[in-house]
């Protein structure tokens, strides 16, 4: 009785929690909407929402406090925990101790002195964050990762760069000013995982617009904008939601995987002849587009999008909270 009695106020605490979560993904949804985001902004321009959380509002989404507690604990260790220290990533110090923990006095000294403490995948250790990652990963049909940045007081974590994968920056606490680079030599829209940033390459060629992240703001970037970000007067911790999708190009890659599994012309090996002349290029030109037409295949495409699908759903633990103790308890 007892047990059933505390077992129905978790599950009101879980359900409170949901709601408390929904409501303010919800919130953030209707913004989008309302901005008619997927025709205007998706994959082409930034956007910056002022005010989309209160302050209010963004607690419920990022408590500082809960923060300190993973932080201080020493739990957080590589690759979940690193610092930036002038531009470059530099691993944390750990206890001397026969299971080491992170070093946490050595991490805030380093931020004390300049250096932006970061940590990949921070929804992995803050539930709240996860329930939202999970709204985000439904509204967008897209794998997300957050990753926290904490700056102290006029820093600057990394030089100008642009990202490869589609973010939305969530200022967290405190204050961070942004410049974006309107343009850049050699740029390319869209670039994937291969076409990193090179400073020599990627240099400014325009004035950069400044806006300013308050507690609560959000900013949406595609990925291959060129951007750098700073503090002022006071520290920031923002969270930014990475967008880990799947490509078009590697939906077809798929494809072509499946089919070489079920045809065995697309497992004939490549006799590459020691001068490539133009007879060659003809003969595998021809063969190029039979095979081809192969690939215009309804059913191939749905069981490629399957595989897509799934590696999606197994992408993210489900929630399991109390399942333990569900088994513990002898519960169905
Ligand atoms: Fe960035």
């Amino acid at each position: 009785m007892v047990n059933n009695m505390k077992n129905n106020d978790k599950r009101k605490n879980a359900a409170f929690k949901q709601n408390k979560l929904d409501e303010l993904f919800s919130k953030l949804k209707k913004q989008l909407d309302d901005l008619n985001f997927f025709s205007k902004y998706w994959e082409k321009q930034r956007l910056y929402i002022n005010h989309a959380y209160s302050i209010e509002s963004s607690k419920k989404l990022f408590n500082v406090e809960n923060f300190d507690s993973l932080l201080t604990s020493g739990s957080l260790m590589n690759p979940h925990l690193d610092i930036v220290e002038n531009g470059s990533k530099m691993e944390s110090l750990y206890t001397n101790s026969p299971s080491p923990t992170t070093d946490v006095l050595d991490v805030l000294n380093r931020y004390k002195t300049g250096a932006t403490i970061r940590v990949p995948h921070i929804e992995l250790f803050m539930p709240d964050l996860q329930l939202y990652c999970k709204s985000l990963e439904n509204y967008f049909g897209i794998p997300i990762r957050a990753n926290l940045y904490m700056t102290p007081p006029f820093s600057q974590g990394f030089q100008p760069h642009f990202d490869l994968d589609d973010i939305l920056v969530f200022q967290a606490h405190g204050k961070k000013i942004w410049s974006c680079h309107t343009s850049y030599s050699n740029s390319q829209p869209l670039p994937n995982r291969d076409m990193t940033f090179n400073e020599s390459l990627h240099r400014s060629t325009g004035i950069p617009d400044e806006i300013e992240l308050n507690q609560g703001d959000m900013l949406y970037l595609p990925r291959g904008f060129m951007h750098e970000a700073r503090t002022e007067e006071q520290d920031s911790i923002h969270i930014t939601f990475a967008f880990i999708g799947n490509y078009l190009g590697e939906l077809m890659q798929q494809m072509i995987r499946a089919k070489s599994i079920e045809d065995v012309s697309f497992r004939n090996l490549i006799r590459v002849p020691q001068k490539v002349n133009d007879e060659f290029i003809l003969d595998q030109f021809k063969l190029f587009q039979s095979e081809f037409k192969k690939l215009n295949d309804k059913k191939l495409l749905i069981n490629s999008l399957n595989y897509v699908k799934h590696s999606f759903d197994k992408h993210r633990n489900p929630q399991l909270k109390g399942g333990l103790m569900a088994i513990l308890n002898n519960e169905n």
